[in-house]
């Protein structure tokens, strides 16, 4: 296990870059098995989750290798059509190879994926979609794999019953090469989905956002080679401003996409923060003079993300008065809230007051463990002290960073590995802003 030790209470200040998407490069790198042909992908970022990507196409047969922030794809075909289990339970983007196995080898088998546990999180949604273009899947419980076959998919039209990001792009995946036209309707649009179809585009697929919440894709008989470069990543950069936020400092971010996190800005402006549009790529987000509270309700695009509350629910802790989180997108991600208990934050589980529960949340209702909480109250500003805490996913391990990061003493993070799924050398990034924080192994 590896853990940060950190010594915090300093403001940080300085200047960081903000890396390649991870929810990009994952599903780029998954949609490189939808030809044969020579690919490259520019700005991919080093982190676990892209190794174990890069590992699984290795797996399959596919020749793959990354050279810096290049990775090259290429040279050598599929030839293998089961996830072991080892590799797909380690990455939850695992799944979604089932779409590109099935429209070009009619046959995959994939274990059930893993990534952070956010409560039930199943791939129903995926499932049900494939299976009206023509697939056949069937989850054994013995051996905890999904079989599917098809015997070609074929355009359709489908409607989501609720939003869902990786589904969309499951979807999006096995419509390229579909027979026919596919309509995909209540489909997601978060930014990192159209950086994905640009990719595909770009390969010679032909996929349109043709109304709101409606992607339209003409299947194509092949996909032929291409180079990309991937978009940045936005839940680094609002990152970046929770720590700003949190240690009181001033952070000029480059690689900055104020336009996809624009919900989070407002919100930030809103309780105080600054906001210094220094280029059209580079900001500085700096909170000199604290924090108020705010009320932050987590949605789909274009809305608060559910993966910034976490960081924010940390900077909320320093905020004037009390502060409300609600949780709407998965249930049980406030895995944080004893870590940052153990430092002295004061934080309460409530039940938001919602009439139709079972379509208000993006999860399915019906997968709710009893006992759960939707909502937390935060009572700030509280001063925190150090801690000896124990990171369980991977928003959150970045919320337990900053909180050490604001707090006065040493504290002592285990579970370092689960914020190198997710963020390229963090403690280099931190560091350069003047913080105290180093790794160790145990
Ligand atoms: N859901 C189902 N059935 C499905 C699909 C989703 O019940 O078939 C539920 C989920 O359990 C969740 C909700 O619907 O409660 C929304 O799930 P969605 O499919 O939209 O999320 P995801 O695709 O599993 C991606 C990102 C997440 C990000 C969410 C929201 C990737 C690899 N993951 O997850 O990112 O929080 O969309 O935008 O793209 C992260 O980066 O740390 C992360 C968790």
């Amino acid at each position: 296990m590896n853990t940060f030790i950190i010594d915090g209470g300093k403001p940080l200040v300085g200047d960081v870059t903000i890396a390649g998407a991870k929810n990009v490069a994952l599903k780029i790198l998954t949609a490189s098995l939808l030809t044969s042909e020579h690919i490259v992908i520019h700005n991919v970022p080093h982190i676990a989750d892209v190794t174990r990507m890069i590992d699984l196409l290795k797996t399959l047969g596919v020749k793959c290798s990354m050279e810096g922030h290049t990775v090259s794809i290429g040279g050598s075909d599929v030839n293998q059509f089961t996830v072991p289990l080892d590799v797909g339970a380690r990455l939850r983007t695992s799944s979604m190879v089932l779409a590109p196995l099935l429209a070009r080898f009619g046959k995959a088998i994939i274990p059930n994926p893993g990534g952070c546990r956010l409560g039930a999180r199943p791939i129903d949604r995926h499932i049900d979609g494939l299976i009206h273009m023509g697939a056949t899947i069937a989850y054994d419980h013995a051996d905890g794999f999904f079989h599917a076959t098809a015997n070609g998919l074929y355009g359709t039209e489908y409607t989501f019953e609720k939003n869902t990001h990786t589904g969309t792009e499951t979807l999006l995946l096995a419509a390229v090469l579909a027979k026919g036209t596919t309509t995909l309707k209540n489909a997601a649009e978060e930014v990192e989905i159209d950086d994905l179809i640009r990719f595909l585009n770009t390969l010679g697929a032909k996929i349109k956002r043709t109304n709101v919440r409606e992607i339209t894709v003409i299947g194509v008989g092949g996909l032929h080679g291409g180079e990309y470069t991937i978009m940045p990543d936005r839940n680094e950069e609002v990152t970046f401003v929770c720590a700003a936020a949190v240690t009181r400092g001033s952070i000029t971010v480059h690689n900055s996409r104020r336009e996809y996190i624009k919900d989070f800005l407002e919100e930030f402006r809103r309780s105080g923060g600054e906001v210094l549009e220094i280029g059209e790529a580079i900001t500085r987000y700096q909170c000199l003079h604290g924090l108020n509270a705010s009320f932050v309700t987590t949605a789909i695009y274009p809305g608060f993300m559910t993966d910034w509350q976490a960081p924010w629910a940390v900077a909320m802790t320093q905020a004037n008065g009390i502060s409300t989180i609600h949780e709407t997108v998965f249930e049980s991600r406030f895995s944080y809230v004893s870590e940052l208990k153990k430092m002295g934050a004061q934080i309460d589980f409530f039940d938001p007051e919602v009439k139709n529960p079972e379509t208000f949340y993006n999860f399915n209702w019906s997968d709710r463990i009893e006992g759960y909480h939707q909502g937390i109250k935060i009572k700030g500003p509280t001063e925190l002290h150090n801690a000896v805490l124990e990171i369980d996913d991977l928003r959150a391990g970045a919320t337990l960073v900053l909180a050490a990061l604001a707090a006065e003493g040493e504290s002592y993070v285990h579970g370092a590995e689960q914020m190198d799924r997710g963020y390229e050398h963090i403690e280099e990034r931190f560091r350069g802003l003047g913080a105290t924080m180093k790794r160790i192994q145990e």
